[in-house]
Order: structure tokens, then sequence, then C-alpha cells
């Protein structure tokens, strides 16, 4: 039965996104809500010196007026670089890659969510593809989404399904696992919505240059909203920010970004380039038009 109405919602869902698309961005809906405010994360990966970062500073378009929220998360080291270079913007927001479960003790060369939020970060990518790669599995996601939580960052979940896992149709099973597996059990009362940000990244589209066609996205993005709702409740799903990643970039940002379900993107490689991060925010606040 509840197959039925996934089924039902999703093909409502489909219409809904063809008739947005065919008349461009919906800027009213991306800017209305305070709970889901539009989120441009720009994960560096292990990229960027101590100069990049000032320049880059320097160049960054956040569109101020538009209300869009900009969130660059560099190597741990250019934290407080970034965050003085940056001192009084507050459009832009600072994040961590990764972190580690444990508030302290013995854990050569690691980073305690205490720490990143000292050196001026308050959100923290938790589960990314590349990181679950070199073994990081769901109980070590729980444990960091909760450390995230306990130090008073904003985890940025990342799920998505490889691409084997695509083609035998595993998509909605794989996103199901490590949703539930991550959030299940995180208290009564459920956190605040809007202290938790899911991102939907296919394995196979990360710097791939193989971006998630929108109706793949919008499709994901819907079932991933389905299951926050049945793990909290409706309402607290229709709260949460959802992003999509993957090989995101000016030449795409608004087709997806006008999805009923997109909330923001989680952009890597275009991220590298502030003038290319500043047009995918002006895409999606809608100044372009
Ligand atoms: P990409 O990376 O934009 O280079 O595909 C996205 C990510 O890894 O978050």
């Amino acid at each position: 039965m509840s197959d039925v109405r996934d089924r039902v919602e999703r093909i409502v869902r489909q219409v809904v996104v063809e008739t947005i698309a065919s008349g461009g961005l919906d800027v009213q809906r991306l800017t209305d809500s305070p709970a889901r405010r539009p989120l441009i994360a720009a994960n560096w990966k292990m990229n960027m010196l101590a100069a990049d970062a000032r320049r880059y500073a320097a160049k960054l378009d956040t569109h101020a007026e538009s209300g869009v929220e900009t969130l660059i998360c560099p190597p741990l080291v250019l934290l407080p670089v970034l965050r003085d270079a940056l001192s009084g913007d507050t459009h832009v927001s600072l994040g961590a890659q990764d972190l580690h479960p444990e508030h302290a003790g013995a854990h050569t060369g690691e980073h305690s969510g205490e720490m990143i939020k000292d050196a001026g970060a308050s959100y923290v990518i938790v589960g990314h593809s590349e990181r679950r790669a070199s073994g990081e599995d769901d109980e070590l996601v729980r444990r960091k989404l909760r450390a995230a939580l306990g130090a008073g960052l904003m985890p940025i979940l990342c799920v998505g399904e490889r691409v084997d896992e695509r083609e035998r149709g595993a998509t909605f099973r794989v996103l199901r696992s490590q949703l539930t597996l991550a959030l299940t059990g995180l208290g009564q009362p459920a956190p605040d919505p809007r202290d938790i940000v899911v991102a939907y990244e296919p394995v196979w589209a990360i710097g791939s240059g193989r971006v998630a066609t929108p109706s793949q996205a919008q499709e994901a993005l819907s079932f991933i909203r389905d299951r926050l709702g049945e793990l909290f409740s409706h309402a607290w799903a229709e709260r949460a920010r959802l992003l999509y990643g993957g090989s995101v970039g000016v030449g795409n940002a608004r087709s997806l970004a006008c999805l009923p379900d997109v909330d923001g993107f989680l952009v890597g490689g275009a991220g590298l380039n502030p003038e290319a991060l500043s047009e995918i925010i002006a895409a999606v606040a809608g100044e372009n038009r």
C-alpha cells in the first residue's frame, strides 16, 4: 500500500518538476521559507594553500541580498585563514570535511567536532563517498553524525548509490539503508530539522562530469524526503534542507535548482573557482534571469 502511495507521490512530484522546469526557477519557493534557506556548499577536498584561500575569499560574490547561504568546506588547516579572510561576511559559513567520532584522546592526526568548531566551522560533512570508499562504514557515519550534533556542528550527511547499485536497481534500497543506519535513534525529541542537512550524491556523478538528470535527482531527493518523514515526521522532513551533489557546475545549476526537493548543492570541482561558485549562487538565487 505504501509502495503505491510512494509511486503516486513520485508521479505527482514529477509533474511538478516538469511544470516548474518549463517556467524557470521557482525563486519564491527557494527564498520564502526560512527553514529551507538555499545552501550552496563548496567542498574543496584536498586542494588550496593559504594564499589561494585568501585570493578566493576576495573574489567570491555571495550575492548577499539573495537569501542564499554560502558554505565553504576547506581543508581543516585553512579554516582559520578563511575565517580571518571572510571576517565580516555573515553570508558565508565555514565547514569541515570530516570529524572524529570521539571528543578527545589518543587519536593521532584526527580532529574532534569541538576543535573544528573552535577553528571557525559551523558545519561538517559526514559520510562523503570518498571517505566511505576508504573504509568508513555506516556505523562510523552514525557515530560521526552524533558527534557533530553533540559538538554543536550541523552535519551534512552524504548518501548516494554507486553505479553498480543503480544498474541493478538498488538505488532506493541503498538510500533507505544509509539514511536509516545514520539517523535512527537520534533521540526524542528529534533534533531541529535546520540542524541536519542531507546531500544526495550519486557516487557515479562525483568528479565524473556525469551529472544526474533532473528527474533522477528529483526522484532520489523526493525518496529521501519521504524516508525522513518516516524516520521523524512529515512536518520535520518538509523543513529539512536537501542538497544535490555530483558534477554541479555553471551549466547545470539552474535546471537542478528548480527541482521541488533541491534546497541547494554540494559542489566539488566547480567550487574551487570563486567565479564559478558565484555564478552557481546567482543561478540559484535567480539573479541571472
Ligand atoms: P564534484 O564533487 O562536484 O567535483 O562532482 C562533489 C562532491 O564530491 O561533493
